[in-house]
C-alpha cells in the first residue's frame, strides 16, 4: 500500500526558520503531547532522553507536553508536569540542556486545565464548582507570568500558552463556560478573549520583549468537533488580533486535519486564516503524514498509516504557514524528521495507538 504513495522533494520544508531570538533549522514542530510520566509533577531522566532523542533526530523546534502553573487546579492528574517548583523546574533544566547538546530548540506548552471559569472546580473535596473570584483570576494570570519568567531563566527558546481545546483559558473563549457577569465576561468573542489577552500581556512583561511567544488556539468546541468559537473571518479577527497586538509572536492554529478549509469560499486552513489577518507566523498541525486523525485515536484507539505530505508542501510554498507541528508520527517514530529528509520514507513507523502508553 505504502508504496503507491508519490512522494516529492520536501526541501522547503527544511529551510531554517528565524523569528526575533527562535532560529530553527527547519520547519517541523513536535506538538505538545501530555504524556502523564512525571511523577508528582517532576520529568526525571526519561523524559529528558525522550525529548533529546527527537533533537538528535533533527526536529526543529520541540513544543513539550502540557506543564502547568501553579495553581491548586491547574492539573487533572498528579504526573503531569509541573512548570514551577525547584525539583520540576531542575528536571526541566536537564531537558533544555539536553536538547540544545543536540542541536533543537525547545518550547514548553504552560497549561491551565478547566473546569470553566464560571463553575470552576478546585481538587479540594472541601470546595464545591465555584466562580472564579476577582482575585482567583488576577493569581491564575500571575502564576501563567510566573512560569514563562521560569522558561526564560531556564534558557528556553520560547513558550507557547495552551489557549486551545476546552483547558482554562478557551473556556474564557465560549460563551457556554464563561457565563461571568464582570468584564471578563460578554457576548462577543472579542469581549471573552480578555482573560487570554491578560495573560498574553503578563507574559509579556515577564519575558521581555525578544522572547518568542506562541499562542496556541483551536476553533473546537470540547462537545461538538464540529462547532467553530469564530463562525466568520471578521470575528476570527476580532479575537485574534487583540491577542496579537497584546504580545503573541506565532499562533499556533490547532485542527484535527490540516488540509479542511476553516471558512466557505476559500481553501485556507486555520493557520492560513490567521497568518492572511495578522501577517505574523503560524503553526498548522493535524494528521501531518497520517491517514487517521487524533480523535480517531483517542475515542476508538486508531493507530494509523503513513501518507504523503504533498499537499501541506503546496499549502506551505504558497505561504500560508510557516511551521508545521508533527503529534503522533513524532511520538511513534523520533526520527520521523530525519527519515523524510533523507527521504527513507518507507523506514516510517507507522502510528499504533499502544505507544501512547510509552515514552521512548
Ligand atoms: C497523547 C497526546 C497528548 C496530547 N496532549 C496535548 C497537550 O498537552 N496539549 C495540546 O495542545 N495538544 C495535545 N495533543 C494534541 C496534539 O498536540 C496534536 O494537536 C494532535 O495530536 C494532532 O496532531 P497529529 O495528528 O500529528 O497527532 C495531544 C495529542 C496526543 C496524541
Amino acid at each position: 500500500m505504502r508504496n503507491k504513495i508519490r512522494y516529492m522533494d520536501y526541501s522547503a520544508l527544511f529551510s531554517p526558520f528565524q523569528y526575533k531570538g527562535l532560529h530553527l533549522r527547519n520547519r517541523f514542530v513536535m506538538a505538545p503531547m501530555t504524556r502523564v510520566k512525571s511523577p508528582d509533577g517532576i520529568p526525571g531522566q526519561d523524559v529528558v532522553d525522550y525529548y533529546g532523542r527527537r533533537a538528535l533526530a533533527e526536529v526543529g523546534l520541540i513544543l513539550t507536553e502540557g506543564t502547568v502553573i501553579d495553581r491548586p487546579a491547574s492539573k487533572n492528574e498528579k504526573d503531569i508536569p509541573n512548570f514551577h517548583g525547584e525539583a520540576s523546574l531542575e528536571g526541566w533544566k536537564k531537558v533544555v540542556q539536553a536538547v540544545h547538546a543536540n542541536g533543537g530548540a525547545i518550547a514548553p506548552q504552560i497549561w491551565h486545565v478547566g473546569d470553566s471559569p464560571s463553575k470552576w472546580t478546585p481538587p479540594s473535596p472541601f470546595e464545591s464548582p465555584a466562580t472564579m473570584s476577582a482575585a482567583d483570576v488576577a493569581q491564575t494570570i500571575a502564576a501563567f507570568a510566573a512560569s514563562a519568567k521560569y522558561a526564560k531563566d531556564l534558557g528556553f527558546d520560547a513558550l507557547e500558552i495552551h489557549g486551545a481545546h476546552g483547558y482554562l483559558i478557551d473556556q474564557f473563549f465560549w460563551h457556554d463556560s464563561n457565563t461571568r457577569t464582570d468584564e471578563y465576561g460578554g457576548k462577543t468573542l472579542k469581549e471573552r478573549a480578555r482573560f487570554g489577552i491578560e495573560v498574553v500581556k503578563a507574559i509579556r512583561a515577564a519575558v521581555g520583549p525578544d522572547m518568542v511567544v506562541i499562542m496556541r488556539v483551536s476553533q473546537w468546541h470540547r462537545t461538538d468537533y464540529q462547532a467553530k468559537l469564530a463562525s466568520t473571518p471578521a470575528e476570527l479577527e476580532s479575537w485574534i488580533q487583540p491577542l496579537a497586538e497584546a504580545g503573541v509572536d506565532i499562533f499556533h492554529a490547532s485542527q484535527r486535519r490540516y488540509w479542511i478549509p476553516e471558512y466557505d469560499g476559500s481553501d485556507l486552513n486555520f493557520a492560513g486564516w490567521i497568518k492572511k489577518i495578522t501577517g505574523q507566523p503560524t503553526i498548522t498541525v493535524g494528521s501531518v503524514g497520517l491517514n487517521t486523525d487524533v480523535m480517531e485515536t483517542f475515542s476508538k484507539g486508531a493507530g494509523g498509516d503513513n501518507t504523503d505530505i504533498n499537499e501541506l508542501l503546496r499549502r506551505f510554498d504558497r505561504g500560508d504557514f510557516d511551521l508545521v507541528a508533527v503529534g503522533r508520527q513524532l511520538l511513534q517514530d523520533p526520527e520521523w524528521v530525519k527519515k523524510v529528509k533523507e527521504q527513507r520514507f518507507s523506514d516510517i513507523k507507522p502510528f499504533e495507538a499502544k505507544s501512547l502508553g510509552v515514552l521512548y
